[in-house]
């Protein structure tokens, strides 16, 4: 028997309509486009619209995923959302949603809670179910409406993140060197109360109804964290920064990636960056960043992607992914 590997065959985004820029949170908050563009690179980010929720973003970019993977809804064995921010607090899951607008019904459908790192997450689940002959062809989505967990007066937190949506069918192949090559994932609950969301059985009179963070500790953490993970995934499968076509960290802030990609000696043509468009989109970032550069036409099938990525939790985690999509007309 042949053996079988997972890979990336398609890559999907949505973007949604409410442009909002810096100038437009000096109007509401004491911050500046300046200190913003400074500290974060951030210059515009997308809200969702109030009837938007987290399963149309996710529907939006997991319909143009199964397109571009040349597949119908019929052959998707099972669909997989990422998100921190879910459409219902624990059920239905936004993925059971999703399915059910996609018209994928009767297969499995469930999310993941991974924060930022969800997509990397999802990568780590489809491939073990693509590599155990459990299933052939696995919907992984990225979605967020952040904006639904934000405290539009906390200008410490609510400047830095974006709505969105990024999807990918994650397929089955023969050829290793078409595939999912390896993810690393990990965590460490010890960190949880530097970056959270509102407890379930939060009291009624809980001040915390909007996600927290410690910025700066968070800062520290994920450029030491990121830098090691980063070393370690390639000394792992003996591949050096320069034959990655690709780095495509997760887009929290540019100071972040840049220390990250100036310790492993990547050039400014290998490092994909959205983050100064979209701001921080969470799950749903690292599938809109290959999608940026995949509808650009610079992305073409054979090139190999670094990613990485880290949230709350912490969660953390890396993958070298060859992409096997078509590439764009
Ligand atoms: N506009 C103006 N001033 C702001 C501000 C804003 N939007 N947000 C915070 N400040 C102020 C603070 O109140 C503080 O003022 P003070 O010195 O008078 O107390 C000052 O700026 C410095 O705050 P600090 O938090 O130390 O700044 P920083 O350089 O660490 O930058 C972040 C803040 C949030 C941009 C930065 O810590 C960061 O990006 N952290 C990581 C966040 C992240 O990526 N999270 C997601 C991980 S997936």
């Amino acid at each position: 028997m042949k053996d079988i590997f997972a890979s990336l065959k398609s890559i999907a985004s949505y973007i949604p309509p409410r442009c909002v820029s810096n100038a437009d949170f000096e109007k509401t908050l004491d911050t500046s486009d300046e200190w913003i563009s400074k500290r974060t690179g951030i210059k515009t980010r997308y809200f969702a619209t109030p009837e938007q929720n987290t399963s149309d973003l996710a529907y939006e970019a997991g319909k143009l995923a199964i397109e571009r993977a040349k597949l119908s809804p019929n052959d998707i064995d099972a669909v997989i959302v990422a998100t921190l921010s879910p459409e219902y607090l624990t059920m239905p899951s936004t993925a059971c949603i999703a399915a059910y607008k996609l018209g994928i019904q009767n297969k499995p459908a469930f999310d993941i809670s991974g924060a930022c790192s969800g997509f990397i997450y999802l990568l780590n689940v489809a491939k073990s179910f693509i590599e155990s002959r459990t299933y052939d062809n696995i919907l992984i989505i990225g979605a967020e409406k952040v904006s639904s967990v934000l405290d539009f007066e906390d200008r410490g937190t609510c400047v830095l993140f974006g709505d969105g949506g990024g999807a990918a069918v994650v397929s089955a192949t023969t050829d290793r060197s078409q595939s999912i090559l390896d993810v690393h994932i990990a965590a460490n609950g010890k960190y949880g109360d530097l970056l959270y969301t509102p407890r379930f059985n939060a009291t009624s009179n809980s001040p915390k109804q909007y996600l927290q963070m410690k910025g700066n500790e968070v800062f520290k953490q994920a450029v030491k964290t990121l830098a090691q993970d980063v070393k370690d995934i390639l000394e792992h499968n003996a591949i050096r920064p320069q034959d990655v076509k690709f780095f495509v960290p997760h887009q929290a802030n540019l100071r972040i990636i840049n220390a990250v990609g100036e310790m492993l000696d990547f050039s400014p043509d290998q490092i994909v960056l959205t983050v100064q468009k979209y701001g921080n989109t969470s799950a749903a970032s690292i599938p809109m960043a290959i999608d940026e550069i995949y509808k650009q036409g610079k992305l073409k099938n054979g090139d190999l992607l670094l990613l990485d990525a880290f949230g709350g939790g912490f969660t953390w985690g890396s993958a070298l992914v060859y992409f096997n999509g078509e590439n764009l007309q």
